[in-house]
């Protein structure tokens, strides 16, 4: 077993998943505004460290995927923040993207920039503790979209971000993201779910990717948050299951969904669902940002003090979640 195939069992193993912490400081001052938190480098500090030493994460959280600023940062008790997550048993990850930017030549799209002066910047991040990665591509659907320059260009940067990352001896996450934003089918989001993740694979091999070494974070197959047609949460894991299996080539060890917009309930609900019914190699888990930071991010937001009672609902998110990355969680154990 290679190295890197053991450190994404490792990440996966026994019902853990990922905290997907790695917001970028927009996008967690847009979090922390939404609440009434000031968005300075102190709350962001504390907010994330509540989480990173709750108990929940020994037992249900194998990888944290960090921002470039708190990967750099010192706890409250002066211990630097990859250590402290090492120290809970859980692997430190970095975000190693610096974005989705306008594609040029079809400026509705996105293309996902941070290839420039990477392998320098992985040794930096490596050398600070982190064990895995994350780039994310991200894709649009409607009547022309993702196009095929959408689909290629990030399948590409996706392939040359992993083949540096492994060469710097670090598991890629490899997210393509293709967004519930919109009122398409879940038909559509299944038919360009797969052709974006086959293109990914196409791409990795070219680059000679040990697909044995990375991570695979897709979308589930929704219908849009704005469709009228929306689908039962067995229609989902079915189809989810479905695309993922006929897609992704079984070296692949470990596959985890991003929640992508869906409430805290139904990211856990529609994981359970799928590992009921997997009979596929993958293990199917978790990857999940806002569906497992939202309860707990609210409560925080009322008494930054309350370390405790925020911790309390992290843990609880957190079982529920690695429950359902084991097929064993049901809805009466909700508080
Ligand atoms: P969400 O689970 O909030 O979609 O975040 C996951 C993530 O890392 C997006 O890149």
């Amino acid at each position: 077993m290679s190295e890197l195939n053991k450190i994404a069992l490792k990440i996966l193993e026994k019902g853990k998943g990922i905290l997907a912490a790695d917001e970028s400081t927009a996008t967690m001052t847009k979090r922390l505004s939404g609440v009434n938190v000031p968005s300075t480098p102190e709350n962001r500090l504390i907010f994330r460290e509540t989480l990173f030493s709750a108990t929940g994460m020994t037992e249900c959280i194998g990888g944290v995927i960090l921002y470039d600023e708190t990967i750099k940062q010192e706890s409250s008790k002066k211990k630097k923040i990859p250590e402290l997550i090492s120290q809970m048993g859980s692997a430190p990850g970095i975000k190693v993207d610096t974005g989705a930017k306008i594609l040029a030549g079809s400026p509705d799209e996105k293309i996902t920039e941070g290839l420039d002066g990477l392998r320098e910047r992985l040794k930096e991040y490596y050398n600070l503790g982190a064990k895995f990665t994350k780039w994310r591509g991200v894709y649009n659907i409607s009547k022309n979209y993702p196009s095929k320059l959408s689909i290629e260009s990030n399948a590409h940067a996706l392939a040359r971000y992993s083949a540096l990352v492994q060469e710097c001896d670090m598991v890629p996450i490899v997210e393509p993201e293709v967004l519930m934003d919109g009122d398409h089918s879940a038909t559509d989001c299944y038919q360009k779910t797969s052709d974006v993740i086959k293109k990914c694979f196409e791409q990795l091999i070219l680059h000679k990717v040990d697909l044995k070494g990375i991570i695979l974070k897709p979308n589930m197959i929704l219908a849009g948050s704005s469709s009228k047609n929306k689908i039962s949460n067995q229609e989902v894991a079915k189809l989810t299951l479905d695309c993922l299996e006929n897609s992704v080539p079984s070296e692949v060890p470990g596959i985890a969904f991003l929640s992508g917009g869906q409430s805290e309930i139904e990211a856990t609900e529609n994981l359970n669902l799928i590992n009921k019914l997997n009979k596929t190699s993958f293990i199917m888990s978790y990857s999940y940002g806002r569906a497992l930071q939202q309860s707990a991010l609210r409560f925080w937001s009322k008494d930054i003090k309350n370390i405790d009672g925020t911790q309390k609902i992290f843990n609880h998110r957190a079982k529920m979640n690695s429950l359902a990355a084991q097929g064993k969680w049901s809805k009466d154990l909700e508080i």
